[in-house]
């Protein structure tokens, strides 16, 4: 939630914060705004996207080689420009960006009331902002950093911030609790943003900032110090990621190139961690903690959105391959119910950033009671993945779409290895089963290209159901979850009510909604449950609803049952799922196009929930 960038160098800072803000704007894009050092401090911000922010400077002049930028996802007031960051303290001498939230911002905001202060916005940020002015102004003695530090001493939330002051204007402060930040190191420059992307070009050289640290930047100088004023630790890493990853090129959307690079992604969740005869599957980031996997009386999978989905087709393969107990829980709920955790108990955190706030606070909850906490997450050297005891990387790529698709099949990909290697271990699977599987994964990039070269059969089925007001989506067992996960593509990317179900739930309730203006899609492939969905079919033609099927290819009886059908290649049930999604996928990105609705920034949404 909300993309911070600064810079700090010898050249003009515009250019940089401009492009950092563009490759940032997934994580919210409903105001823009950028802040310069120089004679005096300057700011520039309006509401809408990067673009319109670009429009809004091309009449103003914005130069200098210290600044800050900023691309929000609103928390605290409407989008607007005076909502927008960056804030300005009331007298000037300090311009900030956050990405976060301070929850005791109202309580701060009435004691700087009392002293004088006013207020131009609606925000949290602006009280931060006018408070680091406060302990600024108590004297002499008192130095920018030591106001943004006694500042954040009395702030309850979270925070990622990028500070410019007045007075030192060659200085860029940034500071995190809860929120990332990156540093990039260049030649004689210093970069900033929440995530590696903005980096890629300028240097592969970075640090991730550490929780409650902070850095003071200039173009020749780097300090990272502790919340308590002390050296802090650190490490540079490099970030091997290309500009390629972060293009559209030949597509018309992020979400449509995300969509087709599957084949790609799932080669590379599996490359290294399959054996080259595909007798067994390694996973590095867990080997000293496999023994203890292996013993784990639960194992308790927690995540969000997709993620979640994600989570529930590993219970699914966990118990029936491996038969260790499972549980899938909504990280937002799990943190606060106070749950039941032992030594006992493996907790495995499922995210695409690494960085959702609600998983990563549960996490440390979990920790703190005594479980051993794993991570499967797509970007490397997220908190998520720093603060894990072992996990696995998913490998998808920068994934820029809002709506999650390739981190999603990487996600499950993984999943699947880890349910196997763990059946395997514990003696569940024999040898045969343990190979097939392997195998079926393996064939698994084949068959979704097959599956990507309908895409144009699938876009016409999409033109029908275009004006549709609600869809059903609906599967049993492993399947269920890809019901779920379709409905969510389709809900997100097209603002069309859509609700997925197991089927055998149909009859307690959603059937009610059934009518001849309701699609309901039936993920209906050749597995042990075929003629129990067939039976759902049925009740649902029965009442004359739309039909609309994933089925195996060559099924000739739901071909004549439904009105349209998704096929895709048969495969063993355990890796079906990998299969299933890809039709809900396009099927959701044609009928939101269709709809003129912006794939790739829906409303309301962001792509790394960074505030519960
Ligand atoms: C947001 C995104 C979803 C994502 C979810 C969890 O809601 O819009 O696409 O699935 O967060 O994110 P994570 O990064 O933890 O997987």
């Amino acid at each position: 939630m909300c993309g911070i960038v600064g810079y700090a160098g010898s050249n003009n800072a515009l250019p940089f914060l401009i492009q950092g803000l563009k490759r940032l704007e997934y994580r919210g894009y409903d105001s823009a705004g950028i802040a310069l050092a120089g004679k005096s401090l300057q700011i520039h911000k309006c509401k809408g996207r990067v673009s319109d922010l670009e429009a809004h400077l091309l009449s103003k002049e914005a130069e200098g080689s210290v600044g800050i930028a900023h691309t929000r996802w609103a928390t605290h007031g409407e989008p607007n420009d005076s909502n927008a960051h960056p804030h300005r303290s009331m007298n000037g001498q300090f311009a900030l960006v956050h990405n976060g939230i301070i929850e005791n911002y109202a309580l701060l905001k009435s004691e700087l009331v009392k002293e004088g202060y006013a207020f131009q916005s609606e925000t949290d940020t602006e009280v931060l902002v006018n408070l680091i002015e406060f302990y600024y102004g108590k004297g002499e003695e008192v130095s920018p950093e030591m106001a943004i530090r006694l500042a954040l001493s009395s702030v309850v939330g979270a925070f990622g911030i990028a500070v410019l002051c007045n007075d030192v204007p060659e200085e860029l402060i940034v500071a995190r609790r809860g929120s990332p930040l990156v540093i990039g190191i260049g030649e004689g420059e210093y970069f900033v943003a929440s995530d590696a992307t903005p980096l890629i070009g300028h240097t592969k050289n970075v640090i991730y900032l550490n929780d409650n640290d902070l850095a003071i930047i200039s173009k020749n100088s780097l300090v990272l110090k502790t919340a308590e004023d002390k050296p802090a630790s650190f490490q540079i890493s490099r970030v091997n990621r290309t500009l390629g990853e972060i293009e559209k090129g030949d597509f018309e959307h992020f979400m449509l190139k995300e969509i087709f690079e599957q084949p790609i992604t799932i080669e590379d969740t599996f490359r290294g961690r399959v054996s080259a005869n595909r007798e067994s599957i390694v996973l590095g980031g867990l080997l000293d903690v496999f023994p203890q996997i292996v013993k784990a009386k639960r194992i308790i999978l927690i995540g969000c959105g997709t993620s979640w989905h994600a989570a529930l087709v590993g219970e699914y393969l966990i118990e029936t391959y491996a038969r260790i107990p499972v549980e899938v829980e909504y990280a937002s709920e799990f943190r606060y119910r106070n749950p039941i955790l032992s030594s006992d108990d493996v907790v495995i955190a499922i995210s695409q950033s690494g960085e959702t706030s609600d998983t990563l606070v549960a996490l440390r909850m979990a920790k703190e009671k005594g479980a051993t906490i794993l991570g499967v997450c797509n970007v490397v050297g997220s908190s998520i993945a720093r603060e894990t005891d072992a996990g696995v990387y998913t490998h998808a790529g920068v994934e820029i779409g809002v709506a999650s698709t390739k981190a999603f099949t990487a996600q499950v990909t993984v999943l699947t290895l880890f349910a196997i290697k763990l059946a395997f271990a514990k003696g569940e699977l024999d040898v045969e089963l343990y190979h097939e599987i392997i195998a079926e994964l393996a064939a698994i990039p084949g068959k979704i290209s097959t599956i990507l070269e309908g895409h144009l059969k699938i876009k016409e089925i999409a033109a029908k159901y275009k004006d549709a007001t609600n869809a059903l989506y609906l599967g049993r067992g492993v399947l269920f979850p890809v019901a779920l996960e379709g409905a969510l593509k389709l809900k997100e990317i097209s603002y069309l009510h859509a609700e997925g179900y197991a089927a055998g739930e149909m009859k307690h309730g959603p059937i009610a909604l059934v009518d001849d203006n309701l699609p309901v899609v039936v993920v209906a492939p050749k597995d042990h449950y075929y003629e129990k969905i067939v039976s759902n079919i049925q009740e649902v033609k029965a009442r004359k609803g739309n039909l609309i099927a994933v089925v195996t290819e060559g099924d000739l009886i739901l071909k004549e049952m439904v009105h349209d059908i998704f096929e895709i290649p048969e495969s063993h049930p355990a890796v079906t799922p990998l299969l299933a999604i890809v039709p809900l996928q396009l099927f959701a990105y044609y009928l939101a196009v269709m709809r003129g609705c912006d794939v790739d920034q829906p409303r309301n949404l962001a792509k790394s929930v960074t505030v519960e």
